[in-house]
């Protein structure tokens, strides 16, 4: 029995000499100390010891259980504070470091265009409201007299959840929610977002943003609308802005236009920014069609108005010179910090 005490205390002193881990000195407690360690069994077998022995063997045993357990709650220790003093070498913290800045955010120039578009109309007397993105067939064509197989539903294709419901193509439907609600005068902008299935370039994208225009009241006349646009046009692009009206066709106005703008980058000479032309087309307009007052229930006979429609995107493109719509999209820093 001396041989394998002697045996077994060696072993374990020199296994956990060599223990780098808490674990594995809890691995050596197991394996000597434990219900089925080595040393324990030893200790069980002090049953065939004789009697008059087993007193002195015991006494040998415990003795060396004692060196071993106190080796082991040493080894302990040192691990310990090895571990601890690993730690904080890393964890140190060095008061001599840069602080780290926020850097604030700012506005989006999509978002700034439209808050400057929106100062002015209100500063005119305007409401602005939303409509709803997912839109009812008859909001986004039927009610602005584009009834099914109209070819202009072709031109603006878009996402249907169902037969009637769809992505709106244009803010346009606005228009029929605000005059479904019967408070007249109306003059409301709406700002959103809009659906087409467009292929992305530098000047389309699938998603792309609009602001409506509508006013609704008694003796409203084209002068009206080309006195809002011009004076809307001079506070966004200069007091020396100068508008110009094509006739065109949208099926909810009549008569309809285009309007331009006098190139603010010349002053309407001709430049490489406006293609020579001198002028830059920035919306579409009109007089509400007596068919949509009517289907929206006012009457055409006692009330008038006109309506317009811009391409955010356009108007923050034009306004800050950028040349690619995609930029916009990206969400690149480097190109945000710059508005
Ligand atoms: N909704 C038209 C479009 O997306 C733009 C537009 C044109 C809106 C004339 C109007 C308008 O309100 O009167 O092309």
């Amino acid at each position: 029995m001396d041989e394998q005490l002697k045996l077994i205390k060696e072993e374990a002193l020199s296994a956990i000499a060599a223990a780098e881990t808490p674990e594995s000195l809890n691995d050596i407690r197991v394996n000597v100390l434990g219900k089925k360690g080595s040393l324990t069994a030893l200790l069980k077998g002090l049953r065939d010891v004789a009697p008059e022995d087993r007193p002195a063997a015991g006494q040998k045993i415990n003795d060396v259980r004692g060196e071993i357990e106190k080796a082991l709650a040493d080894a302990q220790d040192n691990a310990q504070k090895k571990e601890q003093a690993a730690r904080l070498a890393v964890e140190q913290i060095d008061v001599t470091l840069p602080a780290k800045h926020h850097t604030g955010g700012h506005s989006h120039p999509c978002t700034i265009a439209l808050r400057e578009m929106e100062r002015i109309f209100i500063g005119m007397g305007y409401e602005v409201v939303e409509g709803p993105e997912i839109e009812k067939d008859y909001y986004n064509f039927e009610a602005l007299n584009i009834p099914a197989n109209h070819p202009a539903k072709d031109e603006q294709d878009t996402f249907y959840i169902n037969a009637d419901m769809l992505l709106r193509t244009q803010t346009s439907s606005t228009q029929i929610h605000e005059m479904e609600k019967g408070r007249i005068p109306i003059r409301m902008i709406s700002p959103g977002r809009v659906y087409r299935a467009d292929e992305v370039d530098a000047t389309h994208s699938p998603v792309f943003h609009q602001v409506e225009g509508l006013v609704v009241d008694k003796g409203i006349t084209f002068a009206d609308l080309k006195g809002t646009l011009a004076e809307f046009s001079r506070q966004l692009f200069g007091p020396e802005t100068k508008v110009r009206f094509r006739p065109h066709h949208f099926p909810f106005t009549e008569p309809s236009a285009e309007m331009d703008v006098s190139c603010f980058k010349c002053g309407g000479k001709g430049c490489s920014f406006c293609k020579g032309e001198g002028w830059i087309e920035i919306l579409g307009c009109g007089m509400v069609h007596p068919h949509v007052l009517e289907m929206s229930g006012i009457d055409p006979d006692e009330y008038t108005g006109f309506a317009f429609g811009v391409g955010l995107e356009r108007i923050a493109l034009l306004k800050y010179g950028i040349d690619d719509m995609r930029l916009i999209y990206e969400n690149d820093i480097r190109f945000l910090e710059q508005f």
